[in-house]
């Protein structure tokens, strides 16, 4: 969910801890803080609630020197959004926790620590690891063993850092159920929640597994395994793609990635198809051998990853002649769910660290599914590392919480998992080549739909007074009805949902009046003649009517209903299309109504807790 950024070195470490927290800010947060061992041998430690920028004033006005510290941004899950509740977290003067995650029995471990005479000092779940590795220390020699004792005897997620203010020449980390990487330097070594944190000081990462306790100095790095067994982690050249660098031309993250699609979806094609095919070890080396068998696809995601699960479904079963069903991770863990015969587990997620998708590939793991594929666009992150492959979406960092171009890579990555399990399947040569036609069409398709961008800003007013609205689709266009709407909700916080539009006579109709803007995706497909009595519904009700189109579905507008014209495309790549519009609605809708975009309120990047 959070940031922490660490570092052990001979040089003074502030610039680069906030550096780092700046780098990770784009994920969401409430406060943030840092804490340095200076010179002279005083924990420092100084906290802001609000924006890194806040706490980069604070470490201006009152320098902290010093190589060893610790920083963290956190997104509240136990206690307000407050500087006492902002980490880093002290038990007396000596220990500083950072910690990004839940302790779920956090009550009974502070009423035990109450009683052993600790006095706490904020409402956070997090100020329990301080006060226990305090108290450990009295029964242990190291801060390693200290910490691997804390760590027994907590439940539920976390990734912390522990320093100790008497021994500046190490700090300790665990992790379990929230990431952690160690930076490897020359004489220095780092630790972060994301690799982006650290890209300016080194490349080479080593990821920590869940149940590893690392010591690292300087010099060193000492891993151990859930059973305090000393282990190895591969130093890897990171493969992050090129840093999110700034914004460039545009006010926003979110505006500079709608417009990097047709960039992203060229990227992610790169070196995939070839021949008319696409080529399976797009999705591992293994993949071949892997896919030929599959007969059932069983999607799951969250989120608008779960909206390209949905649209998926209807490219599986139309295209590739293979059943398939998605579902919400955090819905999927706590149900008994049915495994098919020959079925593959995807799972989808930008950031390869959300908290249910993960859990439910390790619930997954154990009920028999044939396989497991994530597509995702973060090497080395959890979800990639342990599937037995991956799909790498390649589409650059990205920022702006309310995720656009993973959402459009995402579906070409499963239209070409489509082609890849289908070939084995339904899919005839001759369609397969029209899909792969298709996809290579899409880089200059999305470039011309952005030309779109002037009518729809102009559209934006409309909404500006608006608290609700409608969006419908059919078919496949139905999961892009409910990313239109998701993306409205969560970057201008007008109400928005989603309908499959022959179900509006089904009761959303009643909601139908001149308050209650109605956007339709209208791709001129074999639905069109039905999307049309559909709409006639809505304006006998003096519905506002907001329709895209397919230039050649003849829709014209009138003063009950606007039409926006989308470039005709192929009906392969349609939803991915029409995505665009509803991306950039959604976006000027926000800035008239003067929203975070980037960093929606309560809203965080990746979701890492439950
Ligand atoms: C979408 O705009 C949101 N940022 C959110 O729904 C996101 O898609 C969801 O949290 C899943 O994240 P993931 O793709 O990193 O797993
Ligand atoms: N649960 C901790 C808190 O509320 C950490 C939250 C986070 O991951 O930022 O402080």
């Amino acid at each position: 969910m959070c940031g922490i950024v660490g570092a052990v070195a001979q040089r003074d470490v502030a610039e680069i801890l906030l550096e780092g927290l700046r780098r990770l800010e784009y994920r969401g947060y409430d406060s943030a803080g840092i804490a340095v061992t200076t010179p002279e041998g005083e924990l420092k430690r100084l906290r802001r609630l609000g924006k890194v920028q806040e706490l980069t004033d604070a470490v201006h006005s009152q320098p902290m020197a010093g190589g060893t510290g610790i920083a963290h941004t956190r997104w509240a899950t136990h206690g307000e959004p407050s500087e006492a509740n902002a980490h880093p977290h002290m038990s007396g003067s000596d220990i500083a926790v950072v910690h990004n995650g839940i302790i779920e029995n956090h009550e009974a471990l502070r009423e035990s620590l109450k009683e052993a005479g600790y006095a706490f000092t904020s409402q956070t779940d997090t100020e329990v690891i301080a006060h226990l590795v305090d108290l450990e220390l009295t029964r242990h020699d190291t801060l390693l063993s200290a910490v691997q004792a804390t760590v027994k005897q907590l439940e539920g997620a976390y990734g912390t850092v522990v320093m100790d203010r008497r021994d500046p020449s190490r700090v300790v980390v665990a992790r379990s159920g929230s990431p952690l990487v160690i930076g490897y330097g020359m004489g220095e070594h780092f630790i972060a929640s994301d690799q982006l944190a650290l890209l300016p000081v080194t490349r080479r990462f080593a990821f920590l597994e869940e149940g590893d306790v690392a010591e690292v100095t300087r010099f060193d790095v000492n891993i151990f395994d859930v059973n305090g067994d000393p282990v190895t982690r591969d130093v890897k050249e990171s493969e992050v793609s090129h840093d999110a660098g700034d914004k460039g031309q545009y006010r926003h993250y979110m505006m500079k990635e709608i417009h990097e699609q047709p960039v992203a979806l060229q990227r992610t094609l790169e070196g995939r198809i070839a021949n008319g095919h696409v080529v399976a070890s797009a999705f591992g080396e293994n993949a071949e051998a892997l896919l030929k068998d599959v007969k059932h696809v069983q999607i799951i995601a969250c989120g608008t990853s779960y909206h390209a699960g949905l649209v998926a479904r209807y490219w599986f079963e139309q295209w590739a002649g293979v059943s398939c069903n998605v579902e919400i991770a955090s819905e999927f863990r706590y149900r008994r769910s049915h495994v098919f015969e020959n079925s593959l587990l995807v799972t989808i997620s930008q950031s390869g660290e959300t908290a249910d998708t993960l859990a439910a590939l390790r619930l997954a793991k154990e009920m028999g599914y044939m396989a497991s594929l994530t597509i995702c666009n973060v090497p080395g992150s959890s979800l990639v590392r342990e599937s037995d492959m991956a799909y790498m979406m390649k589409a650059g960092a990205e920022i702006g919480v309310a995720s656009t171009k993973a959402f459009t890579v995402q579906l070409a990555g499963l239209l070409m998992l489509v082609g890849a399990i289908g070939r084995h399947n339904a899919l005839d040569a001759q369609t397969e080549h029209a899909l792969v036609s298709a996809l290579q069409s899409l880089p200059a398709k999305l470039e011309q739909t952005l030309a779109m961008a002037e009518d729809i800003e102009a559209l934006a007013e409309d909404f500006a007074d608006k608290h609700h609205s409608l969006f419908l689709g059919r078919g496949e266009q139905s999961p892009i009805a409910m990313e239109g709407a998701l993306k409205l909700k969560e970057i201008s916080y007008i109400h928005a949902e989603a309908y499959a539009a022959g179900e509006l006579k089904h009761g959303p109709l009643a909601l139908i009046d001149a308050e209650m803007p109605v956007i339709v995706v209208a791709p001129n497909n074999e639905l069109l003649e039905k999307l049309k009595s559909n709409v006639e519904e809505v304006r006998a009700r003096g519905g506002l009517m907001y329709v895209f189109a397919d230039t050649n579905a003849h829709f014209s507008s009138d003063d009950t209903m606007k039409v926006l014209n989308v470039p005709h495309c192929d009906e392969f790549i349609a939803p991915i299309v029409y995505t665009l519009p509803l991306q950039l609605l959604s976006y000027y809708v926000a800035l008239i109504k003067g929203t975070d975009v980037d960093q929606p309120r309560n809203l965080a990047k990746s979701v890492t807790v439950e």
